[in-house]
């Protein structure tokens, strides 16, 4: 397994009661695994990535990546391993405004020292995600669908073991949609895990598995995906 989650509760105080953003969810997902998951509004799907993403600590239960467990981990610990090993394309963009659009993507990579070289992968990811032409341009002035993939482009160039998406296509037309969602079929293929939210039925359709939440809850859905 790349990532395992097990019995995962997030408890937040909301005025005088106790309220379960997620309650009790587990969750495996091996090495080329596309899951996606469904879910109304305040279900508690982005909680559960940013504790898949080691970014919050939960309330209870444990994640997993690649059998290290995050609770043993310390911060660079944790840190090495986002820059290198797991990329996030979070709900927001996540696209800091005084860097080019390819400084952006490099980002990563140019935090720890090892920007050298990647210049011309970078670009060949801004073509596939069809902005290479932005590649000089600082994020004011981008659009929403623009700022999106320049953050898909820089999770995806460090090929990671497991890529976290939240919704991902939220702001995409259909046909630049469907060209992300080639991406990430082909680095799945390459066996990267993934870990995708999504309202969009047609991005929903490449996984292998689809759960939706309810109320903090994973159920599994009866229908996978197409591919
Ligand atoms: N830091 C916090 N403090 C208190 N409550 C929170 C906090 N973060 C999230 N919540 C609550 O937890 C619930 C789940 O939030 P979450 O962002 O995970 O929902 P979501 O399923 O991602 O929704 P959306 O589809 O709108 O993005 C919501 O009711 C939210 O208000
Ligand atoms: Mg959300």
């Amino acid at each position: 397994m790349i990532i395992e989650a097990q019995g995962i509760k997030k408890a937040y105080q909301h005025e005088d009661r106790l309220f379960m953003a997620v309650d009790d969810v587990s969750l495996s997902i091996g090495e080329g695994e596309f899951v996606c998951i469904e879910g109304r509004s305040g279900s508690g799907k982005s909680t559960l990535l940013n504790i898949m993403a080691g970014l919050l600590a939960p309330t209870a239960g444990s994640v997993a990546f690649e059998g290290r467990e995050y609770g043993g981990m310390d911060d660079s610990g944790l840190s090495e391993l986002r820059r290198t090993r797991l990329g996030y394309i979070m709900q927001g963009y996540g696209v800091l405004p005084n860097f080019t659009v390819l400084q952006n993507v490099l980002l990563p990579y140019v935090l720890s020292g090892r920007g050298g070289g990647l210049a011309e992968s970078a670009l060949a990811i801004l073509e596939q995600a069809g902005i290479r032409q932005l590649a000089q341009r600082y994020p004011s002035g981008l659009s929403g669908g623009e700022l999106r993939r320049v953050a898909i482009a820089r999770a995806l160039l460090m090929s990671p073991r497991l890529l976290i998406a939240d919704e991902p296509t939220g702001d995409l037309d259909e046909e630049t949609a469907s060209g992300i969602m080639g991406l990430f079929a082909a680095a799945a293929k390459n066996g990267t895990a993934i870990l995708m939210v999504t309202h969009d039925k047609d991005a929903a359709g490449y996984a292998d598995r689809i759960h939706t939440m309810k109320a903090g809850r994973l159920v599994p859905d009866a229908g996978s995906g197409q591919a």
